[in-house]
């Protein structure tokens, strides 16, 4: 069966793509790389064999999307990662956020629906709980004022899929709202890349290779059981296998409404500290951090009740903490040997 994979060459994307060929499936990525680069498909030709079509396609341009459909009229599923996802970007710039992420959803939708595509998979994000009242939380938890327009934006998406499913009983949505995707595929052949990285693990890393001076901790006084914000740090890997799953969930029509939620993380709380503390463990080097000033927009604690997805998805997490941050640290070491050869 042939997957549109939106967003490919993206990190949570291009490891999806190799979970979906180790599973069967064939795969078309369109991508504008305007937040990614090709360089991603490579690794996945030397993982799979396969060398991937890619269409360098804005989504925000409906007749690029009909163009891909129409090359590709077999696509039955579509997984929707494309999407700007920097939280303090979204808070200077909410007009671009909100065109981009919203127009490149309808735009894919519009051409859907001519298609008559039956499965439509959203990368959705725990950003829509905001500051939930009560953890862990589960798919039913009241979602709270979005925290960003970044966060509103997938708020937005969800919506509007929830109401095209209402419309159209024969088009099946999965809504998977991660919670803190980390590490990369064993192999090192793909991984997280952000030259500038504003979230914890890729600083972390950057930091122990040299390229950062040191790594702040954004707050030490909340109220947690070491003063430092907790999160559900889940393998990217993990978060892969569980859009493969979610697939083949639909695709054998196991899905009781056509438009289900699912809570993608380990269900496990872990502190800035201690994700510190692993990361020197596998690494077996200290890492130069300073405790400072809170971050603002932050939320104290946020992890998953993953059991609607674990139970009705059959998705099973297979990596704990240390080998997040071990797969973490050798794609780190990986991109570094790779840019002083
Ligand atoms: C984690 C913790 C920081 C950097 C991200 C995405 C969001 C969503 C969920 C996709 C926080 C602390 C960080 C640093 C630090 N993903 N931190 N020093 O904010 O939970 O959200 O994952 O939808 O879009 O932004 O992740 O990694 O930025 O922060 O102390 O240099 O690490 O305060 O407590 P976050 P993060």
């Amino acid at each position: 069966m042939k997957i549109l994979v939106t967003g490919g060459c993206g990190y949570i994307g291009s490891h999806t793509i190799v979970d979906l060929i180790d599973n069967g499936f064939d795969v078309v990525c369109v991508d504008d790389n305007s937040r990614s680069t090709p360089a991603l498909l490579k690794g996945i030709k030397k993982i799979t064999g396969v060398a991937v079509p890619h269409y360098a396609y804005d989504l925000c341009d409906l007749a690029k999307v009909e163009e891909l459909f129409k090359a590709h009229p077999d696509i039955e599923g579509v997984i929707h990662f494309a999407a700007y996802k920097s939280v303090p970007e979204s808070v200077k710039a909410p007009l671009k956020y909100y065109h981009n992420n919203l127009s490149s959803l309808i735009n894919l939708l519009r051409v859907s629906k001519e298609y008559a595509l039956k499965y439509f998979i959203f990368s959705s994000s725990c950003s829509v709980y905001g500051n939930a009242e009560a953890l862990p939380v589960t798919e039913h938890t009241p979602l709270q004022e979005a925290e960003s327009p970044y966060a509103y934006t997938k708020q937005s998406g969800e919506r509007i899929l929830l109401d095209l499913a209402k419309s159209d009983p024969a088009f099946n949505v999965v809504l998977l709202r991660y919670f803190n995707p980390v590490g990369a595929h064993s192999s090192a052949e793909i991984g997280e890349v952000q030259e500038k990285p504003e979230n914890l693990v890729p600083y972390i890393t950057q930091t122990a290779i040299g390229k950062r001076d040191q790594l702040t901790v954004f707050g030490k006084d909340y109220e947690t059981r070491d003063g430092t914000c907790i999160r559900d740090y889940i393998h990217v890997m993990d978060i892969a296998n569980a859009h493969t799953k979610a697939l083949e969930y639909v695709i054998a029509n196991k899905n009781e409404e056509n438009a289900e939620v699912f809570n993608l993380g380990s269900g496990n709380g872990v502190t800035v500290l201690e994700l510190i503390q692993a990361f020197e463990k596998v690494s077996e080097q200290k890492l130069n951090y300073v405790m400072g000033d809170r971050r603002p927009g932050d939320v104290v604690a946020i992890y998953a009740n993953n059991e609607k997805a674990t139970s009705k998805l059959g998705w099973e997490i297979k990596y704990s903490i240390e080998e997040m941050m071990r797969t973490a640290w050798e794609w780190e070491c990986k991109m570094h040997q790779k840019s002083s050869n």
